[in-house]
């Protein structure tokens, strides 16, 4: 090949880039993120705007009920005037909330189409819905050969009394779709189990039983971002629960090398880009327990030197970048 063939292929490969990067920006010429979030002005959220005006780019916040979706005109995702397809180069989703199962399935519904669109959704929807359910994400993790404790579903109560059993007579009962502690529960008496399983076998709840791991009072979040670990820390609590919604102190802590790759490689298996993984510290091992695909971070950012709003947006406008 020439030399001003090889130029030639180079040029417009650059023109290329920079077409898709102009096309990326507004008509004012300024970058637009969007954030679905219910609170705009709850603290990582505000973190978020911050490290985007730093760098010039413009956010837009809202949440999912101002959403209008329409099928067979346009545009397809509106948010009062704002084309969330044309004016919005990416979008964050900060917690999908709480919903009925129609709303929260039509909050999916539009994520996914989005992204059939092209649009660059963090965290991606399938993996929004495969950490969501713990079954489902704890399945997946085992399938990659990942730590995770034994565990055991029903929707039975008589099932779940024999697996009580299995499972050492100590066991933790959470809901399938639960988070920040809520609702999970230590058992360790079998007439407890057998009166907690027929409730919640009464209220249509399915029963996700998991092995008690001892863990001493404390666990390891790490926050991974892309194919890094930016920050670590662990939760120092005085009961079994370690999540810092219900007190628990962070404290700074720097990972080795084989729980950071745990971690990275556990959110590669969910789909996620940015997630917060909850390592226990076992007789046995490290074991992850569950995968948050949008993980709060005001506790870890006060034991961490590192802006992770920043690392947040630094690493959405790198994948824009390479969308
Ligand atoms: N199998 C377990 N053994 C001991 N402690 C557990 C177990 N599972 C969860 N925990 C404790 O409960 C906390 C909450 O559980 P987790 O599975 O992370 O659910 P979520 O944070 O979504 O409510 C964990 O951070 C950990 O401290
Ligand atoms: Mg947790």
């Amino acid at each position: 090949m020439t030399t001003s063939r090889i130029k030639a292929i180079i040029k417009i490969n650059l023109c290329s880039i920079a077409r898709v990067w102009a096309d990326l920006r507004g008509g004012d010429g300024t970058l637009k993120v969007g954030i679905v979030t219910r609170n705009k002005d709850g603290w990582c959220s505000t973190q978020l705007q911050e490290a985007m005006k730093k760098r010039n780019v413009t956010p837009l916040c809202f949440s999912f009920p101002q959403l209008l979706a329409r099928v067979k005109y346009t545009p397809e995702a509106s948010v009062g005037k704002a084309n969330v397809l044309k004016d919005l180069s990416a979008l964050i989703t900060r917690p999908i909330g709480r919903g009925s199962l129609e709303e929260i399935i039509f909050r999916m519904d539009i994520l996914h189409r989005l992204e059939r669109l092209g649009m660059l959704i963090i965290n991606p929807p399938l993996a929004i819905e495969r950490s969501a359910d713990k079954y489902c994400a704890l399945t997946l993790l085992e399938e990659h050969g990942l730590p995770v404790p034994r565990t055991a579903v029903t929707e039975s109560p008589e099932e779940a009394l024999k697996v009580f059993h299995e499972l050492g007579g100590d066991i933790v009962v959470k809901p399938l779709f639960g988070s920040r502690g809520a609702g999970s529960t230590r058992i360790s008496d079998p007439e407890i189990a057998r009166r907690v399983f027929r409730t919640v076998s009464f209220y249509h709840g399915v029963l996700y039983l998991q092995e008690f791991i001892p863990h001493g009072s404390s666990d390891i979040r790490a926050f991974v971002i892309g194919d890094r670990v930016v920050a670590s820390m662990h939760r120092v609590a005085e009961t079994w629960k370690t999540n810092v919604s219900l007190g628990a102190k962070p404290m700074p802590c720097k990972l080795g090398r084989e729980l950071e790759n745990l971690a990275v490689r556990a959110t590669g298996v969910i789909g996620c880009r940015v997630a917060g993984v909850d390592v226990l510290e076992g007789p046995a091992g490290p074991v992850i327990v569950e995968l948050n695909s949008q993980p709060g971070w005001r506790g870890l950012q006060s034991v961490t030197e590192v802006n992770i709003a920043d690392e947040i947006i630094e690493y959405v406008l790198s994948e824009l970048r390479a969308w």
